[in-house]
């Protein structure tokens, strides 16, 4: 039998970055041989083994063919008569259909070292289409070559929007699509991952809320860039500069959702939007049943993202409902999150990224003062039950209007 490197491995080793998981296929073995030789089965009917000291996964070579809709149908064909060439062409894009044995010589059929030249991201045959997560595998690698001047090859954006029209991609488990949705997230580039999803039309079908905002105004003064799908975009592209987690980039993909519910006659303008988008980001939510930090987050997000540009200007009682709303007393790593998440959707603005944004500090104060307050004193005085959480707020609220004085002073 031979065992030759394949996908990510021999991509990410031409392209001369570094190599974390390594992929193998064998040709010319049988399960039993595999077995007899120590390697652990991964799952019942597929044929994926796991080396009995690294770890490292070992698939037979295999040939695939769908038997019904969705994931779950597929029958896999591996015989030891399957040739790596036969293995290879069922892949998704060339840059991933190429093999290498031990001493590197590259088995490269469908030309992956041409388009990893020509930074062409292009799929192998129609195989492709046995598989629909693969329109979001196809965006989360632009989104992460983006950099290096990679783009989707025409006629792969083409038959991504045939998957995308037929209806395949509602049949994907939210686990699936989560998957790809949060690593494509966690890129360097995040917006090309939701542009890509949009020009073959699958943004549509996986988050038409999203899909939505594209071509809806906003007012100038504030959005230079007016579109609000734009606007996302760049707040996307602004959390990832910053290095933002997770939980902030999904919060900025979702903080205006309900611009997009806004009747045209109303119109560059989008009041309550924070309040009307609440349903939007729910469902999204839990249509991919996202994890519950994120979820939280973005629905907190779109509540709240207009109090935080307008932190300076509120009441101390406004501040107060605001910090108690994100009960910072006990979670103040997500308030900080909520923060990091107001100042990319301020920066995300055409011409204003480099902006300043005074808010987080002050909102990071208020904070600081309202935990200060402490308890004892208010247990020693006898309050408890309901009469002490009363007792705390009336402290809480002295100290935000003190604070309030004097950073206005
Ligand atoms: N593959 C595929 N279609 C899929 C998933 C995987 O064709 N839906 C193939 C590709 O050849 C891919 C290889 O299996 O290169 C390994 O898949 P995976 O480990 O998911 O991705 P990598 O290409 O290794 O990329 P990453 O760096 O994102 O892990």
């Amino acid at each position: 039998m031979q065992v030759y490197k394949v996908g990510g491995a021999v991509r990410d080793r031409l392209l001369g970055l570094p190599v974390t998981d390594i992929d193998r296929v064998v040709v010319g073995a049988t399960t039993e041989e595999m077995l007899a030789q120590g390697f652990r089965p991964v799952g019942a009917d597929f044929p994926v083994f796991l080396h009995p000291k690294t770890g490292e996964e070992y698939a037979l070579a295999r040939t695939e063919r769908k038997s019904g809709r969705g994931y779950g149908g597929f029958t896999f064909y591996a015989s030891p008569e399957v040739t790596l060439e036969e293995d290879l062409i069922r892949r998704d894009l060339t840059i991933n259909a190429m093999a290498e044995d031990d001493q590197q010589n590259l088995t490269d059929p469908y030309h992956g070292q041409r388009d990893l030249e020509a930074r062409i991201l292009r799929h192998v045959s129609p195989a492709f289409a046995e598989d629909p997560l693969r329109v979001l595998r196809v965006a989360r690698f632009a989104a992460r070559y983006a950099g290096l001047g990679f783009t989707v090859a025409p006629e792969t954006l083409e038959l991504m929007r045939e998957l995308s029209e037929s209806g395949e991609l509602q049949a994907l488990t939210a686990e699936r699509s989560w998957k790809e949705i949060s690593r494509a997230l966690l890129e360097d580039q995040p917006q090309v991952f939701i542009e890509v999803l949009r020009d073959c039309g699958a943004l549509k079908v996986l988050m038409p809320e999203v899909d939505a905002l594209f071509g809806v105004p906003q007012p100038e003064a504030h959005h230079p860039e007016i579109d609000t799908g734009l606007h996302t975009l760049s707040v996307l592209q602004q959390a990832a500069l910053h290095k933002q987690p997770l939980t902030v980039r999904w919060a900025c993909l979702l903080h205006d959702l309900g611009k997009g519910l806004t009747p045209q006659e109303e119109w560059p303008r989008h009041i309550a939007h924070e309040h009307t988008g609440l349903k939007l980001i729910k469902a999204v939510n839990e249509r991919f049943k996202a994890p519950k930090d994120c979820q939280e987050l973005a629905l907190l997000v779109g509540q709240y993202h207009t109090h935080g540009h307008r932190a300076l200007e509120l009441k101390a009682s406004t501040l107060l409902e605001l910090l108690q709303s994100f009960d910072v007393y006990r979670r103040p790593q997500r308030f900080e999150e909520f923060i990091a998440a107001c100042e990319m959707d301020a920066r995300g603005r055409k011409g204003l990224e480099q902006r300043s944004y005074p808010q987080a500090d002050y909102l990071r104060g208020a904070a600081t003062a309202a935990r200060g307050v402490a308890v004892q004193p208010l247990l020693e005085q006898g309050f408890k039950g309901p009469a002490l959480g009363e007792a705390l707020k009336r402290e809480r609220l002295k100290v935000l209007k003190a604070y309030k004085d004097a950073a206005s002073a």
